[in-house]
């Protein structure tokens, strides 16, 4: 019997996973023992030209009433937004007794446990394989491949936006605002690009894949969250000098104190793998106690690859295959508290602008001893700026608080001219 899909939300996406389902109609059928079709869409404009011969589909005006039909096995939720008429489509569907694929990572990082909790309770399952990391099937990696494991940390490149921007910068040694404006033309940021260089997006995947990774409720709220804005050509330049490369990381662990989740811009070595990873592309490292380290990249967005992890999706409900949402029985997942940052232990990069003059590094120096903070290296470049030096030092492993008031004391000082730049060093 061929599973009936109601596909709410016709964007770039969903027409991908129209297009998919036709073009390899046969070899689903070979994999699943059906036929995947869609009877049934819903979008806001019923008459836009879409290049897509949608006739043969039911149209919906309204996705709730679709998510109900008796006539639509499965609802593919590709609306977007954390809440309102997405969540209400998934709701709608999940009472209705019927499976949900989505790629919303918003709903899925907001309201992903109570999703879980009623699907499992419906016997249906949630599939989202394509809200983290686009094309990597990064999901069922880790609620499957790699189930025999403790993870350890799960980290990677979420957001493609962001690492197009930063891998020209550092290729170029262009300024942020100038890739930024080439990356939206260019079709790869979106016009209010906040979403992604602010770090929310990449934030939402971590969120995500804490959860599967942990057995933990998602807690968006306990990711720290940091954008790309504030990196200038400078930093991008004394990376490569130092041996770094910089990247936007999401990284997630289990600390003795709670469950450290944070996004913002590292030093990664330039060795590391995973500063192999340039322009759009996204990757996810995951470390099992044995599996050791795992390591999956590829296309992060766009409607071949998103259109690759909906379907996955959706054979596994042709395949009659339900898992638990996220990896454990929704109503056994954690609830494990937040560790602060203030407790992060690592390594820093900091980039001063200091007037050049004696004594500027022995007061620069007695701040950080002062603090416990001890420098590994420091680097002064006098050239590079009209009225004023910049000071490049790394430190040893210290904690941030200590790290952080250090940075208050130093910031203060008159010969300092601006805010200090603090850019974590991720050990790899
Ligand atoms: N906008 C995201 C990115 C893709 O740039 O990677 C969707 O999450």
């Amino acid at each position: 019997m061929d599973l009936k899909i109601g596909i709410a939300g016709l964007g770039t996406v969903g027409l991908g996973v129209i297009e998919l389902l036709a073009e390899r109609a046969a070899l689903l059928v070979e994999r699943c023992g059906r036929r995947i079709v869609v009877t049934a869409v819903s979008s806001r404009d019923r008459h836009r030209d879409r290049g897509v011969d949608i006739g043969a589909m039911q149209w919906f005006d309204d996705p709730r009433v679709m998510a109900a039909d008796a006539d639509v096995d499965v609802i593919v939720e590709l609306i977007g937004g954390s809440g309102g008429v997405a969540l209400d489509v998934c709701n709608a569907a999940i009472a209705a007794g019927k499976p949900v694929v989505t790629a919303n990572k918003a709903m899925i990082a907001h309201h992903g446990a109570a999703l879980a909790e009623a699907a499992e309770a419906a016997g249906v399952s949630l599939g989202y394989e394509a809200a983290v990391a686009g094309g990597i099937p990064i999901v069922k990696a880790l609620r499957e491949g790699l189930a025999g494991n403790r993870i350890e940390r799960v980290y990677g490149i979420l957001n493609g936006t962001c690492n197009y921007i930063l891998s020209a910068m550092s290729d170029n040694g262009s300024d942020f605002d100038d890739v930024l404006a080439e990356a939206q033309r260019l079709g790869y940021a979106e016009a209010d690009p906040s979403f992604d260089i602010d770090g929310i997006d990449a934030a939402h995947k971590i969120a995500i894949l804490a959860s599967l990774a942990f057995g933990t409720v998602p807690n968006l709220a306990g990711v720290h969250t940091e954008g790309i804005s504030r990196i200038t050509s400078l930093d991008t330049t004394y990376a490569a000098e130092l041996g770094y490369r910089i990247k936007l990381l999401g990284v997630a662990n289990m600390t003795d104190h709670g469950l450290e989740q944070r996004v913002h811009p590292c030093m990664v070595p330039q060795a590391a793998q995973i500063a192999q990873i340039e322009g759009v592309f996204n990757a996810v490292v995951t470390e099992g106690d044995f599996v050791d380290r795992t390591m999956f990249c590829g296309r992060g967005a766009g409607a071949g690859p998103t259109a690759s992890a909906v379907v996955a999706d959706l054979v596994d409900v042709a395949r009659g295959n339900v898992l638990p949402t996220f990896g454990v029985p929704a109503g056994q997942l954690r609830h494990v508290q937040a560790a602060s940052m203030a407790r992060h232990v690592g390594a820093y990069y900091i980039r001063l602008r200091v007037i050049d003059q004696p004594g500027v590094m022995a007061d620069v120096t007695a701040a950080l001893g002062d603090a416990q903070v001890s420098v590994k290296a420091l680097i002064q470049h006098s050239h590079d700026l009209g009225d004023g030096a910049s000071v490049v030092l790394t430190t040893h492993e210290t904690g941030e608080a200590s790290m952080l008031q250090a940075l208050k004391v130093i910031a203060a000082l008159d010969t300092v001219l601006e805010a200090p730049c603090m850019i974590r060093i991720e050990q790899l």
